[in-house]
């Protein structure tokens, strides 16, 4: 429990740490973080609806403790977005935050330390489904707002449920109201530094495909023994289809897959070669196999940020339970996903996909995808003013300015936010050692005292130096505009 806490050695250790403390009580803090991360929101699973929706109003309380007007669920459709408004400052630029606050499922639960949602802090990190991807995150932003004292800016707030299944609900929220993304910067903290130290913006976001493979080769399962050799496997053939879609050398075998794709320029290479990321600890230290695969002829950072994937989640069908049975399956699914690189687009990777997999299937099985969900990849240039103001925070803070790279990872929404003609501002305060999505989720303590410490500057910049450049329209009114028609 965080009575006693934090441990003495995530103290003081920078000024910046010093310098929230003598406004914001740590232990609270903690408490507080912790008990959001309680809240098991897996938005991919129904049975985790309720707790989707206390966590939906954990945000909507804190929005209202930071004097948020019109704070709203917007839709009723599945996990609510949370909409609110930041006290109006006249004439100060307004910023959109954008964050998430449902979590991947947990399991293997027998995999973590401690379970997932009793956040316990060792070592001074904190351990939890959520810890940095999004909540930790999402509490950074909210609570560098309150480390201001007044909002020296004009803040509005999207944080969805279910960015982890899709963002369906946000998708439809901004085709209705494309207004609610007006701003003049969006902040979006749902990425991590790209190693220690070494504060990142982010100028792409890798697409992702995510689909149902289901092979049925006949009627009903079969005894083994009565039909084994003569009757086809459901499994083995859906095996070989897999096996078909992506050769051993990591090329995806979906004809026109690789067709947009365009290599990293010459100054983008040039960039990458600076970064603190060898090969070698990649491997060791944080996949920690015996070896990499894929595309050999690509760079492992070409082949993270900047080429397509195809992986295979699981399998389900047939015999699993316990003991052994002796049956031939007839049905037998995978959930597989691609993920896209800058000039693919979702709608043609589903088709490519269909055709593959219809070509590769032999024809005596029916085999069928069933798409559930997918997004765009997002390209963002990082030259608006405001992208200086973050590098200066964060300067400030770590000692160290952004270097911009590219994401693996996908946020569906992204090329939506950006819609509006606001800069999209992808950065994080999580280290690549966090294991998203994986068991012993954690965040370190430091980066969340930094973090706050980092946006609360950054707020400040923003509302002391305000955008220039890419303002659209008419100069934000704070909080008087009516989103509702
Ligand atoms: N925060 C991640 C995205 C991310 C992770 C970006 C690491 C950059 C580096 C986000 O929550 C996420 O996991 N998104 C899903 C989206 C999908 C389920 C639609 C993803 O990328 O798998
Ligand atoms: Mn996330
Ligand atoms: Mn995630």
């Amino acid at each position: 429990m965080p009575g006693n806490l934090p441990a003495a050695d995530t103290l003081a250790r920078r000024a910046s740490t010093v310098y929230i403390w003598r406004t914001m009580d740590p232990d609270r803090l903690l408490r507080e973080l912790m008990e959001f991360l309680r809240i098991p929101s897996v938005s991919t699973l129904p049975a985790h609806n309720s707790d989707c929706r206390r966590a939906a109003e954990w945000v909507a309380a804190e929005l209202r403790h930071l004097g948020c007007r019109d704070v709203q669920f917007l839709s009723n459709d599945s996990h609510p977005v949370v909409w609110g408004v930041g006290p109006e400052v006249p004439g100060a630029p307004t910023l959109l935050l954008y964050g998430h606050y449902d979590v991947q499922p947990p399991d293997p639960l027998e995999e973590w330390t401690a379970p997932p949602f009793e956040p316990a802090v060792r070592n001074g990190r904190v351990f939890a489904r959520g810890a940095a991807d999004d909540k930790g995150q999402v509490f950074c932003l909210l609570k560098a707002i309150e480390a201001c004292g007044r909002p020296p800016v004009n803040f509005r707030f999207l944080i969805e449920g279910e960015e982890e299944n899709g963002s369906k609900v946000l998708f439809d929220v901004l085709r209705r109201e494309p207004r609610r993304t007006q701003a003049d910067a969006v902040l979006v903290a749902d990425m991590a530094y790209v190693a220690p130290g070494w504060p990142a913006v982010y100028t792409s976001l890798r697409g992702i495909c995510y689909a149902e493979l289901t092979v049925r080769t006949a009627e009903s399962d079969l005894h083994s023994g009565e039909y084994g050799g003569a009757a086809p496997n459901a499994h083995e053939e859906l095996c070989r289809l897999l096996g078909r879609l992506k050769g051993p050398d990591g090329r995806i075998n979906v004809p026109g897959i690789y067709q947009a794709v365009r290599p990293p320029t010459k100054a983008e290479r040039a960039l990458w070669k600076k970064l603190p990321f060898k090969e070698s600890e990649f491997l060791t230290k944080r996949v920690k196999a015996k070896a990499l695969v894929g595309l050999k002829r690509y760079s492992v950072l070409e082949r993270l940020w900047a080429l397509p994937t195809l992986e295979i989640h699981g399998i389900t069908g047939g015999f699993t339970g316990d003991g052994a049975k002796t049956v031939i399956p007839a049905v037998a699914t995978a959930k597989v996903s691609l993920r896209l690189v800058p000039r693919q687009s979702l709608r043609t990777v589903e088709r490519q996909v269909a055709v593959a997999v219809r070509r590769l299937a032999p024809k005596y099985v029916t085999a069928t995808v069933r798409f559930l969900h997918g997004a765009d990849p997002a390209v963002i240039a990082v030259n608006h003013p405001s992208f200086a103001l973050l590098d200066q925070a964060f300067r400030e803070v770590v000692g160290r300015g952004t270097v911009a790279a590219r994401a693996g990872g996908s946020i569906p929404v992204i090329p939506a936010l950006r819609k509006s003609g606001a800069p999209v501002i992808l950065t994080g305060i999580g280290l690549p050692d966090d294991r998203l999505h994986a068991p012993d989720e954690k965040l370190d303590l430091q980066q969340l005292w930094d973090g706050i410490a980092v946006f609360q500057r950054f707020y400040e910049l923003l509302g002391t130096n305000g955008v220039e450049g890419n303002r659209r329209g008419k100069p934000s009114r704070g909080g008087e505009e009516d989103h509702r028609h």
